[in-house]
């Protein structure tokens, strides 16, 4: 498994608590020592945020004439009323939908608005929404999601304009920007990187994370900053980012295809010895939205992107129409035990640890009460796979009984030791996901 997250987390601890030393040395010394400064101390998501982000699925569409459905926006002005109906207002239906349809309870609390709000700025500077699409402003927004017992996420660009050429927080507003988010009542900002230099960004991440900090507001900070670096060191130093950011994306856009899923996968597999270490309690990889309910992946496909995605400790942004999802598809996202091992409260990365030549993978995540993940991935095309293996095969060589249960189907798997065959039938493009803990050899039957 390589170097332990958690060993790694418990050591920044303590380079950042040993102050008792740092008196007996020379001043510029001490300058020097405390020049990278903990910038991030919000707290906040100890485990990977959960939640619903517009852009996979609602992208820049502004045509609220022809689609009022599924604009960006969050109500209209009609003859100078607002317009109430159903079908007006995206942001509240999708806020009502996760507050009744059992998500928030779930943990997916997060309402999350991506680029396209933007109308602009006041003659203060200071940005405000679109008038027509969000006429009460981002704040009613966050009023109401807040009522409902949800969080609200934004975005932002740090440059001179998003990725669809709304305005951007160029270095001279980031402390103003980062003020009117809190006044807002913000909870979680996405900064991405568009329009930027590597110089802003170098400049300007660290400086969001001290402005939204001064704000004194706990807002999650999700940092696109490594995507636009090439996601690896040396250009990218996950410890120094760790330290800035709660998540951040590394690589390339989510698309509405298997394809996209599969080229995403493959690069986080490729740099899983940087990936994996970097995660943990308070930071997370981002490898970006879950496509599950929309167009572009088969049931078994939307399966192992919830599957992987899982066993990557990674956020759960879903970004689909959650009026309309079909209940396969709840199923999937709403699968509790799923959730239990997204939100394993010692947050470490899962890593692919084998890759068979049958083209079977298998990815494990450690978790609490020294129980695991598994996923067995199929990257098949031909028909169901009988993988055969053993708990030993997988290096998990320990004098204990194990128990599995399958996390889609719900079956027990008892009596498990180490040397057990174990023969898994795995569908093309499809997963077997185990949740597999120790029993006590008292008190329980073995078969
Ligand atoms: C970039 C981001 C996407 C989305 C768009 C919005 O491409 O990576 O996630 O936020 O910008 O324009």
């Amino acid at each position: 498994m390589g170097r332990h997250p958690l060993q790694a987390e418990q050591a920044g601890a303590e380079v950042m608590g040993a102050t008792p030393a740092l008196p007996l040395l020379p001043a510029v010394i001490l300058v020097a020592l405390v020049a990278p400064v903990l910038v991030l101390e919000n707290g906040l998501l100890r485990t990977p945020p959960m939640g619903w982000l517009a852009w996979e699925r609602f992208r820049c569409n502004t045509n609220c004439d022809e689609d009022p459905e599924n604009c960006i926006r969050w109500g209209q002005r009609v003859a100078g009323r607002l317009e109430e109906e159903a079908g007006e207002k995206l942001f509240m239906e999708m806020a009502d939908r996760l507050a009744q349809d059992g998500w928030r309870d779930l943990g997916y609390t997060y309402l999350n608005i991506d680029d396209c709000w933007s109308g602009g700025r006041d003659t203060q500077g200071r940005l405000v929404a679109d008038s027509k699409r969000f006429p009460r402003g981002i704040a009613f927004l966050a009023h109401y999601a807040h009522s409902l017992g949800l969080k609200l996420g934004i975005y932002g660009d740090l440059g001179n304009f998003t990725c669809m050429g709304f305005p951007g927080t160029t270095l001279d507003k980031v402390v103003q920007d980062a003020a009117t988010f809190a006044e807002w009542k913000v909870d979680m900002l996405k900064l991405d990187g568009c329009f930027s230099t590597h110089e802003d960004r170098a400049l300007g991440y660290p400086k969001m994370a001290a402005a939204l900090n001064a704000t004194g507001r706990p807002i999650a900070f999700s940092c696109s900053w490594p995507a636009y670096e090439g996601g690896l060191p040396p250009k990218v130093n996950y410890s120094e980012l760790a330290n800035i950011c709660n998540l951040w994306r590394n690589y390339g856009d989510i698309q509405d295809s298997w394809e996209s899923v599969l080229s995403i996968l493959d690069w986080f597999v490729q740099y899983q010895d940087v990936l994996q270490p970097a995660a943990g309690p308070g930071r997370w990889n981002d490898p970006d939205m879950l496509l599950i309910g929309n167009f572009g992946l088969s049931l078994e496909q939307a399966r192992s992107q919830m599957a992987l995605w899982t066993v990557l400790a990674a956020p759960l942004f879903m970004s689909t129409d959650l009026r309309s999802i079909a209940p396969r598809h709840v199923d999937i996202l709403q699968n509790p035990l799923m959730i239990k091992i997204n939100q394993d409260p010692l947050g470490i990365q899962g890593r692919r640890i084998l890759k068979d030549q049958a083209h079977i993978e298998v990815f494990l995540r450690p978790l609490a009460n020294e129980a695991y993940a598994l996923v067995f991935f199929s990257r098949r095309q031909d028909m169901p796979y009988r993988y055969r293996t053993s708990l030993a095969q997988m290096n998990l060589t320990s004098a204990k009984l194990y128990e599995a249960q399958n996390v889609y189907t719900g079956d027990i798997i008892s009596g498990l030791q180490d040397k057990t065959n174990i023969t898994v039938i795995v569908n093309p493009s499809g997963v077997v996901m185990w949740y597999l803990y120790p029993i006590r050899k008292q008190g329980r039957s073995q078969d």
